[in-house]
């Protein structure tokens, strides 16, 4: 964990934005797999982490913001418990570790907030997305789990996303100590990648590094030959000579910080020049898209140019035709990419958006659009000096998608479907980086970059 001194200046940054109340961040509980002694991976709250930094089950921090109270609920390890699990700190000593002035036995909670609502206080909590958060909550607080999430505190919610939004560079440390385990899986993807290899060993051995080097993989990694599924978590195809593989994946640091990161790489180690030509395309829209950040510019401009670039591209090569700005106002480009140009990353790889999506992305001055495509932007804000954010843009040529806007006559001012149809196997292609946002303008995150053009990628592929 940090500093004690992190986690005592993050709660009182935030009761500073909170007006009054108690609140109560409950860490996660293990998770059974297929019976109750046999848990799923732990993985703590990204929130009660953020502010109480213990990595571990059945905690939960209460923060009293008239009297500034802060207290740490949680067990002591029994004898019974050391059999099974060895020695541990006390909870007293926990709480010190990470600045928290109290602690109490976990069966002290109920009265406490019981006595808090008794007296007419305000329990903040934050939306619940486990089943056993929303029942712990019910026993706590009294409101049936299944209507929970109606009394999430709003305020509380704003608060927490405006403080974990702008990184600090402790946090920038370890995104980027996620990011040298990326760097190390893509090295270790291009080398391998080659016809015959089966999508599965190469699956395993990146979840491999992952865990060997951090905290294990930050979403389930997407490798696939069928690229077009834009999250494909099918991992039994054969590489075949000619196909390109698009790799997402991200790893945690030690502290659970993430990496995002996707690169297409050529089974046969280079690319055929159908390849070469829509691969340039989406590198165009990624790389000017990350030009354009800097403070003041809203994301969801960029998301368009990127959006520009892809259209201005597919009218080159006879894909696209007619006005360009009139294409992407109509979102006929969203046929070929129809996912939002990125998203917040920090201690979860969508950053927050357990809190909210619309609440981290949006604000009063960019509403969500409802238009296919642009509708899937998951965050459209100003840029801030201090927000770290993917930039990923993809082309695809989705067979099913394609098939049903032919059929339905969509937007035939701007695609030329004809041409389309010497596509339809192409499969896709994206590329993303993890970017930070700085008072000067941005910095793509990562001490190594990991090879992005076609004659870089081409040359790590050669290093077999
Ligand atoms: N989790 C996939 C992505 O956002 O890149
Ligand atoms: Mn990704
Ligand atoms: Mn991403």
């Amino acid at each position: 964990m940090f500093n004690k001194n992190v986690y005592i200046e993050r709660r009182k940054k935030l009761t500073e934005r909170v007006s009054s109340g108690v609140i109560l961040f409950l860490g996660n509980t293990d998770v059974p797999m297929n019976y109750t002694d046999n848990p799923y991976r732990f993985r703590q709250d990204s929130n009660f982490l953020y502010y109480f930094g213990l990595d571990e089950p059945d905690l939960a921090g209460v923060i009293d913001v008239d009297s500034n109270d802060e207290i740490l609920f949680g067990n002591n390890r029994d004898v019974d418990d050391v059999i099974w699990m060895g020695p541990d700190l006390t909870i007293t000593e926990k709480a010190n570790a990470v600045g928290v002035p109290s602690a109490m036995p976990y069966n002290e909670l109920s009265s406490y907030l019981s006595q808090a609502v008794e007296s007419g206080r305000k329990v903040h909590f934050l939306p619940p997305y486990r089943a056993e958060t929303k029942i712990e909550l019910e026993r706590l607080l009294g409101i049936r789990a299944d209507k929970v999430v109606k009394f999430v505190s709003q305020s509380l919610s704003k608060a927490v996303v405006a403080q974990r939004s702008i990184k600090h560079e402790e946090e920038i440390e370890e995104i980027e100590k996620a990011l040298e385990i990326s760097y190390e899986m893509y090295s270790v993807a291009m080398k391998k990648i080659q016809p015959g290899l089966l999508e599965r060993q190469l699956y395993g051995e990146l979840e491999g590094i992952t865990l060997a080097m951090g905290n294990g993989i930050s979403f389930p990694v997407i490798l696939s030959i069928h690229g077009e599924t834009l999250h494909n978590h099918h991992h039994e195809n054969v590489m075949g000579e000619g196909d390109i593989v698009v790799l997402d994946s991200g790893a945690e640091s030690e502290m659970h910080y993430a990496s995002d990161i996707t690169r297409t790489i050529p089974v046969s180690g280079k690319f055929t020049e159908k390849q070469k030509e829509i691969y340039n395309i989406v590198l165009k829209a990624q790389t000017e898209s990350i030009e354009m950040m800097k403070p003041g510019v809203q994301y969801r401009e960029i998301h368009l140019h990127a959006a520009k670039v892809i259209a201005e591209g597919f009218k080159d090569i006879g894909l696209m035709k007619g006005d360009i700005e009139d294409a992407v106002l109509s979102g006929a480009h969203a046929l070929f990419f129809p996912h939002g140009l990125g998203h917040m990353m920090g201690l979860d790889v969508h950053d927050m958006e357990g809190l909210g999506e619309n609440l981290v992305g949006y604000n009063s001055e960019v509403e969500r659009s409802k238009q296919f495509g642009l509708a899937y932007l998951r965050f459209a804000k100003t840029l801030k000096p201090g927000h770290v954010i993917t930039v990923e843009p993809g082309i695809y040529f989705i067979p099913q998608l394609i098939e049903k806007w032919k059929n339905e006559n969509m937007l035939t001012d701007f695609i030329n479907y004809d041409k389309v149809e010497e596509y339809r196997e192409f499969g896709g292609i994206r590329i993303e980086d993890d970017v930070l946002v700085t008072p000067e303008g941005h910095r793509v995150l990562g001490k190594r970059p990991i090879p992005k053009t076609i004659e870089d990628v081409e040359e790590a592929c050669s290093g077999k």
